[in-house]
């Protein structure tokens, strides 16, 4: 087998050529990181288990018209997905107060807001990923205005989707993380949703105890990181009572016995 280049390697994910142009292979890692990597550790297991809830959760979305760059999952860890340029923009999505609004402006965590809060985030890891106003992003050349106004309504609506997807499954959607990309046709892009969705990048709430499903349990040393994230995987119907640690079992089964 050839050896596959490596584009990139970010915090929890690898990404390397895809089989035909136009495409990537995002490898899902077991890494951990909070505070701009100040903190680092490692979720075992976790890389298996996000590769599985982004897969569902893109899949879903794109049932209901959110175009997407993912392709289809390739195995425990790897997705197919297409190539985008990323928009250097993190968007945060807020339904409930909590983490930095929390800081920042002197709110309760658990209060609900008077309503859905877009935020965005400059994507630049030297800089800690400062919050910005909607205003630098043109005024930058981050996105175009129309490019905004595409990712800001495909965020609430992919927020309206979300909500509903975890309430049924007993989970408060509090808050989570989008990027976007740009898809290439000759001289003419789209915006599609990219990067992934998972415990990683969303705030997830128990409904009945408010118990933390997501990566807060890492950042604040709550322990239980990966019966949580699993949690969630078999609350999605994504893994059966029982066999989540199967499902880790066997990756590292496979792991064991691949070839160096
Ligand atoms: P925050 O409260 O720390 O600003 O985070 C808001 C949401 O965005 C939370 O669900 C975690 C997610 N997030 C990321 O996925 N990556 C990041 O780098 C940051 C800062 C937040």
């Amino acid at each position: 087998m050839t050896r596959r280049r490596q584009i990139y390697e970010g915090k929890a994910k690898i990404l390397y050529e895809g089989p035909e142009p136009g495409t990537i292979i995002q490898y899902f890692k077991d890494d951990a990181t909070a505070f701009n990597a100040e903190k680092k550790g490692t979720i075992n297991g976790k890389g298996v288990i996000n590769n599985r809830i982004s897969e569902y959760v893109f899949t879903r979305l794109s049932h209901i018209g959110i175009p997407t760059h993912f392709v289809r999952r390739l195995n425990m860890r790897e997705q197919l997905v297409r190539q985008v340029e990323i928009v250097p923009v993190e968007v945060i999505v807020r339904n409930v107060a909590a983490g930095s609004i929390c800081k920042r402006l002197g709110l309760e965590e658990g209060q609900p807001l008077p309503h859905t809060l877009i935020e965005y985030c400059y994507k630049d890891d030297a800089l800690g990923d400062p919050l910005i106003a909607e205003e630098h992003i043109s005024c930058f050349g981050w996105a175009t205005q129309e490019e905004m106004q595409d990712i800001s309504s495909m965020a609430i609506r992919i927020n309206d989707f979300m909500c509903g997807l975890f309430s049924g499954i007993g989970i408060r959607l509090i808050d989570f993380k989008l990027e976007f990309g740009r898809l290439f046709d000759g001289d003419f892009s789209r915006i599609i949703l990219a990067d992934e969705i998972s415990p990683d990048g969303c705030r997830l709430w128990d409904m009945e105890t408010n118990e933390k499903l997501d990566k807060d349990r890492f950042r604040r040393d709550l322990g239980g990181e990966v019966e949580a994230y699993q949690e969630v995987a078999r609350r999605l119907g994504l893994v059966q009572d029982q066999s989540a640690n199967e499902v880790l079992d066997l990756d590292s089964h496979r792991k064991k016995r691949e070839p160096k």
